[in-house]
């Protein structure tokens, strides 16, 4: 028996009925509250280290949407959807950022900074020093994407629909949004919104491979 108050049935039932929205109904917007939890969902997304290297632009102009739109494969969600998400990255994690979530650390859980030094040598160590810092770039998305995953499906227990992108030009992108010289590059993006009752993809049975492919028990 479950011991959570959300019914297993109730999970199973929104994850099959989120899909990848094509086509959103541009008529209904998201309500401030389910707005303020889904933000939520992004902010309490985990990290490593903790280290949250991400930032979340909530495109809200139109005229920003309607340029973004040609970078996207011309993919209609951008402008039809009621929220639309960039998710960028810290172009390199640097010193500086390690130091910002150690004295964020200190200041929220009221304890000296010299007591987190140990920490801060430990990331240091690895992150900027060891041969991770090759890669940062690409440890930087697997986090994005733990906060695209997290929205989703923060969005499905909301009856929220989504569709995430990763069909769209990054570098455009950045220059679109005034990304360039930030520190921040364009990863992916997530149109939130609610499905039209046209959108035929809603339809179609979920294409999955079998769980005994995929999930091992050793
Ligand atoms: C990281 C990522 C990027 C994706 N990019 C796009 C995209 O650019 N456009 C699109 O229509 N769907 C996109 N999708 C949706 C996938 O095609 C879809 O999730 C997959 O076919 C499974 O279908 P379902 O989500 O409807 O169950 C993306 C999905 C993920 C996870």
């Amino acid at each position: 028996m479950s011991q959570s108050e959300i019914k297993n049935s109730t999970i199973m039932e929104k994850l099959t009925w989120r899909y990848a929205v094509k086509k959103f109904d541009t008529t209904k917007k998201i309500s401030p509250q389910d707005w303020e939890t889904l933000e939520e969902s992004l902010r309490l997304a985990p990290s490593s280290y903790g280290m949250q290297p991400w930032q979340f632009l909530v495109v809200q102009s139109p005229e920003l949407r309607k340029k973004l739109t040609p970078l996207s494969w011309g993919q209609t969600q951008i402008e039809d959807c009621s929220h639309f998400l960039v998710i960028a990255i810290k172009s390199k994690l640097d010193e500086a950022h390690i130091e910002k979530h150690i004295k964020r650390m200190a200041e929220v859980r009221k304890i000296a900074v010299s007591q987190l030094d140990g920490m801060k040598k430990v990331i240091f160590g690895d992150l900027i020093q060891g041969p991770r810092s090759a890669t940062i770039n690409f440890w930087a998305q697997r986090q994005s994407y733990i906060a695209m995953g997290f929205l989703m499906e923060t969005a499905a227990l909301l009856n929220v629909d989504t569709c995430p992108l990763e069909g769209l030009d990054p570098k455009g992108y950045d220059k679109v949004l005034n990304l360039e010289g930030t520190g921040f590059e364009t990863v992916a993006a997530v149109a939130l919104g609610y499905r039209h009752p046209e959108d035929k993809y809603q339809f179609m049975t979920k294409v999955r491979f079998e769980k005994s492919d995929v999930i091992k028990y050793l």
